[in-house]
């Protein structure tokens, strides 16, 4: 199924519609914990921080925003409160075996700079597919009506992955190449995900 139409019939239901924010809620959660768990002393910059700061701030936003559908409910992350509660975790926890699994392989690296290298280009696809749902999700939103908004996550979303991109410079000079293959093992994840949402409807 198509993003646009899943998230129209997502959105005409309160109950499917709080679950999906859940479920983003999550995901967002997972990310920033990722930022946390990877910070360094000599990497916790101010970009970083700022980063995981955001990140944080966009899981409680968008379980905030379940306050303005009528189906209440929904106190924590319990599967019963998500939407393909199991294929929506594992596509992030995969996507971070494959990733290390093809820095170990490629790059041969290993210990600390194969988690930090895998944490940079995770990030970095996730970003990418922030930047395409959540521009799409807020025009389904206006398009019926919604009280819901993700508005302000999308103009910190494309500030993300800039600073992905800087700090991806900093780490190889063929960092595109490897983006870029990352971008593609996600893109086969990202439809599984799409296809398990579908499903739960
Ligand atoms: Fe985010
Ligand atoms: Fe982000």
């Amino acid at each position: 199924m198509e993003l646009e139409q899943l998230l129209l019939q997502i959105v005409s239901n309160d109950d499917t519609h709080a679950r999906f924010l859940n479920t983003l809620s999550l995901q967002e959660n997972i990310g920033a914990r990722k930022i946390s768990a990877n910070e360094r002393p000599e990497t916790s910059t101010y970009m970083v921080l700022k980063h995981a700061a955001e990140e944080h701030r966009h899981a409680f936003y968008l379980k905030k925003q379940i306050g303005k559908l009528s189906s209440t409910g929904y106190p924590n992350y319990e599967p019963d409160y998500l939407l393909a509660p199991y294929s929506s975790k594992y596509y992030l926890n995969k996507l971070d075996l494959i990733t290390s699994r093809y820095l170990r392989h490629q790059l041969e690296l290993s210990g600390t700079a194969l988690k930090f290298a895998a944490y940079l280009l995770v990030t970095y696809a996730i970003e990418v597919r922030a930047d395409e749902i959540y521009p799409i999700y807020q025009d389904v939103l206006n398009r019926t009506g919604s009280k819901v908004s993700v508005r302000s996550i999308i103009l910190e979303e494309q500030g993300h992955l800039e600073e992905m991109i800087a700090q991806l410079k900093n780490f190889s000079e063929d960092w595109e190449m490897h983006a870029e293959n990352i971008v593609a093992l996600e893109t086969t994840l990202y439809k599984n995900w799409i296809n398990d949402l579908a499903l739960a409807l």
